[in-house]
C-alpha cells in the first residue's frame, strides 16, 4: 500500500500553537506529514522562509514522520513532486470556510488527485492567527501560551530588541 502523505501548507509567519495543534492531529492519521512553508518574500513576511523553516524544524524535532520544506508556485505541483494526495488545512471558524472552500475546489480542479481535508484546532486556539500574534506582540501585548517559547524568543529578537547602549 502506498504511503499516506499529507501536506500541511501555509505561510507560518510565524507558526503559532494552533498550527502545532493541527500538526499533532495529523500525526496519528498519516504515515508522513510535510509542513510546506510558502515562499512569499514579495509579501514582506516578518520572518524569511529560511527562518520559518528553521523555526518549525526545531519545534518538530521530536515528532515522528514529520518534515518541513518550503515551496513556491502552485501547491498542487508541490503535491505531485511529493507524491502526496492530501492537503490538510485548519478550520477555525465559519469565517474561514469561504476562502478555504475556494482554495480546495480550485486545487481539485487543477489536480483532481488532490483532496483537501479540514481539521479543527483545539477551541482555545479558534481565534488565533499569525497576523494577530504579530499585531498584538508588536503593540506590547502578551502572546505567551499562544506561540511556542522558541517563537516567542524570535519575536522578541525581531521586534523588541533593546536599543544598543550608546
Ligand atoms: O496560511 P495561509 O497563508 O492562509 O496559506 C495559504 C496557502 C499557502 C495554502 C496558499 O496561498 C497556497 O497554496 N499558495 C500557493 C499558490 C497556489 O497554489 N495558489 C492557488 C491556490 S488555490
Amino acid at each position: 500500500m502506498s504511503k499516506r502523505i499529507a501536506v500541511y501548507p501555509g505561510s507560518f509567519d510565524p507558526l503559532h500553537n494552533g498550527h502545532l495543534d493541527i500538526i499533532d492531529r495529523c500525526l496519528p492519521i498519516f504515515d508522513e506529514v510535510v509542513v510546506a512553508v510558502l515562499l512569499n518574500e514579495g509579501k514582506k513576511p516578518l520572518f524569511s522562509s529560511e527562518e520559518r523553516v528553521a523555526m518549525i524544524q526545531e519545534l518538530l524535532r521530536d515528532r515522528p514522520h514529520c518534515r518541513v520544506e518550503s515551496f513556491s508556485g502552485l501547491l498542487v505541483d508541490f503535491m505531485d513532486q511529493k507524491q502526496a494526495r492530501t492537503v490538510v488545512r485548519g478550520l477555525r471558524a465559519v469565517s474561514d470556510f469561504e476562502y478555504e472552500f475556494q482554495m480546495a475546489l480550485m486545487n481539485r480542479r487543477l489536480n483532481p488527485r488532490v483532496e483537501t481535508v479540514f481539521l479543527m484546532p483545539k477551541e482555545d486556539y479558534s481565534y488565533l492567527s499569525s497576523r494577530l500574534v504579530k499585531e498584538v506582540f508588536s503593540l506590547g501585548g502578551n502572546v505567551e501560551g499562544l506561540v511556542p517559547q522558541t517563537v516567542l524568543d524570535l519575536l522578541h529578537k525581531r521586534l523588541r530588541q533593546p536599543a544598543p547602549v550608546a
